[in-house]
């Protein structure tokens, strides 16, 4: 009798909560591959296959939506979306305003060049144009290191809303260098005619935000990873995407 309840619910019911199950608006921005990107017109990458698996192990299902990266928190804050999740590095001042998960990636910061340029690490110090994507860590960190401190005035610094803005600039020698993650430079040197010069060792982990003081989402995202983490999942999708 119980067993026979038991496998309806298992039968009947676990699908169904994925039928009229909650959804959860996820925030992204869609020009970081292989974090997201879109292919044949759709959202696709490594935080769009992980917020999917944990929705399949945690019964809900997601809607992706693709707005600028410095748009993301004020939408987790104002409640446009429930969760970003963006190649998003867990720092301390975004700490401040939205709840972060485990990490579950990390990565430092790189310089992108053409590939047929003769530009080394210096082509951030002499009087060259920088690229970056507003309100990044790449952003923050030409801002703080080179600009604040006028090692390169503030007009030589362009902020891209995309990186695949940026990169275009870069091809077209519109700019001669732009800073960002290293695990998406790899990426675009296999796409794109661009080579990576330097790394900035700054060692920044990724996590996925929620509204600040939303515990039980929290929680639910953090069991999903860990269980994403023992069950070999979260390996499979990193070689999947960065192997
Ligand atoms: N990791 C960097 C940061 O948190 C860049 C993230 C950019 N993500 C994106 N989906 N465009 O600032």
């Amino acid at each position: 009798m119980f067993k026979r309840a038991f496998l309806f619910f298992i039968a009947v019911l676990t699908p169904l909560l994925f039928v009229f199950g909650v959804t959860y608006k996820v925030g992204t921005e869609a020009s970081f591959p292989p974090f997201e990107y879109v292919e044949n017109g759709q959202f696709v990458g490594f935080d769009i296959d992980l917020i999917r698996e944990i929705g399949k192990l945690k019964g809900f299902n997601v809607e992706v939506i693709d707005i600028s990266f410095d748009s993301l928190i004020p939408s987790l804050t104002t409640g446009n979306i429930d969760i970003i999740a963006a190649g998003m590095t867990i720092t301390e001042d975004r700490q401040k305003v939205v709840d972060f998960t485990i990490p579950y990636y990390s990565g430092d910061q790189s310089i992108l060049v053409r590939k047929d340029s003769d530009f080394d690490i210096t082509v951030l110090f002499g009087n060259h144009k920088i690229g970056v994507q507003t309100g990044t860590t790449g952003d923050l960190w030409v801002t703080e290191h080179l600009s604040d401190k006028n090692i390169i005035p503030k007009k030589n610094i362009t902020r891209y809303d995309t990186f695949n803005f940026a990169v275009r600039d870069l091809v077209n020698k519109n700019i001669d260098a732009i800073v960002l993650d290293n695990p998406v430079s790899e990426r675009f040197t296999k796409t794109d005619p661009v080579k990576i010069v330097g790394i900035i060792k700054t060692e920044e982990s990724y996590g996925m935000a929620v509204k600040k003081g939303n515990k039980e989402l929290l929680n639910l995202l953090n069991s999903g990873i860990q269980e994403l983490q023992k069950n070999g999942k979260l390996d499979e999708l990193i070689e999947k995407y960065f192997k």
